[in-house]
């Protein structure tokens, strides 16, 4: 017997529970060369914003414990020439499309999304409310829950098919938002964003990152991401994408015993761009070894003391 890999999430079906992270593939043109784009459960883009933005100078990587940081500034192509430049490419591949979104104005989320409701490619829409990398906008909207509330209800208004909120692991409260996003009317969740942190070298005494802080990603941060899945996933009703520090098929078996139904892989690309597949073959042969018939029989049955 092939165990079954797929999974839905607000009535949308997915040929296996993993995705690429955003900002960590571009919009797919790169690894699509690798590995056939049908292989993906879905490939999530890199934040689009309204206007082109041309992110923080360099350095805006830097390696550190098992792990990265980063302050890319949300560098992306703008609304306009990602649907004329890059929804083409998209519209050939055989994978589900998540476009994720950030804006520094909540005008700018809503003008973003109500284009992107005229692509049908666009499966989902991803809201980053979360970015710790820009001055203005991103966590501002997901670190308050009236504001994350609103958010997510203007741009509901707009887009008429499912809504993903991207949640940020640097709040007091995961659940007080991941609450106030299912109020807005949000249709699922991607529990977490990257984690703020810095790192100094000790020649010049500089930090590492112009941004002087980042977004810190990786192996490092699985534990805490685990944590917030199985949170958001006690508190609220929705599905939930895990997302942080996955590099192998027993990682994406812990987020989903902890709730989660997709995961996303992001900073793993960096080591190996055909880590979804390897990592879905994995999880294909741990099922079987399990004598699991579907990966759904994995969500949120964690056996805790
Ligand atoms: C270089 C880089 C760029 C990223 N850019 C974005 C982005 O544009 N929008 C977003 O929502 N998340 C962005 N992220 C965060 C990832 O999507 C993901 O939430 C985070 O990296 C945790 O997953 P990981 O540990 O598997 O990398 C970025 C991460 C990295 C490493």
């Amino acid at each position: 017997m092939t165990p079954n890999l797929k999974v839905s999430i607000a009535g949308v079906e997915f040929a296996t529970p993993i995705m690429t992270a955003s900002g960590c593939c571009g919009y797919g043109e790169e690894l699509a060369a690798i590995f056939p784009m049908s292989k993906l459960g879905a490939l999530v883009t890199k934040s689009v914003t309204l206007n082109p933005r041309e992110g923080h100078p360099p350095p805006r990587t830097a390696e550190t414990a098992s792990g990265m940081l980063n302050a890319i500034g949300l560098a992306n192509v703008g609304v306009d020439r990602f649907i004329t430049e890059k929804i083409p490419f998209l519209e050939k591949q055989k994978t589900k499309v998540i476009v994720n979104v950030a804006g520094s104005k909540l005008e700018e989320y809503v003008e973003v999304c109500s284009r992107l409701n005229d692509i049908e490619r666009v499966d989902m829409i991803e809201l980053n409310i979360s970015c710790p990398n820009v001055n203005e906008g991103g966590m501002e909207f997901g670190s308050d829950p009236a504001m994350t509330e609103k958010s997510v209800a203007a741009v509901k208004k707009v887009f008429s098919r499912p809504l993903i909120a991207k949640l940020s692991p640097n709040v007091t409260s995961i659940t007080t938002i991941a609450q106030a996003a299912q109020q807005g009317g949000a249709d699922a969740f991607s529990v977490i964003n990257s984690l703020v942190g810095t790192s100094i070298d000790t020649d010049t005494w500089r930090p590492r990152l112009t941004n002087n802080k980042g977004g810190l990603t990786g192996p490092a941060i699985k534990p805490v991401a685990l944590a917030m899945v199985n949170a958001v996933y006690e508190k609220c009703s929705l599905p939930i994408i895990g997302i942080g520090g996955i590099a192998t098929a027993e990682d994406v078996v812990e987020f989903m015993l902890c709730g989660a139904t997709a995961v996303q892989v992001g900073t793993s690309l960096f080591v190996r761009p055909d880590a979804p597949v390897i990592i879905a073959d994995g999880l294909k042969e741990y099922l079987r070894k399990k004598k699991l018939s579907s990966a759904c029989e994995l969500i949120g049955k964690v056996r805790k003391y």
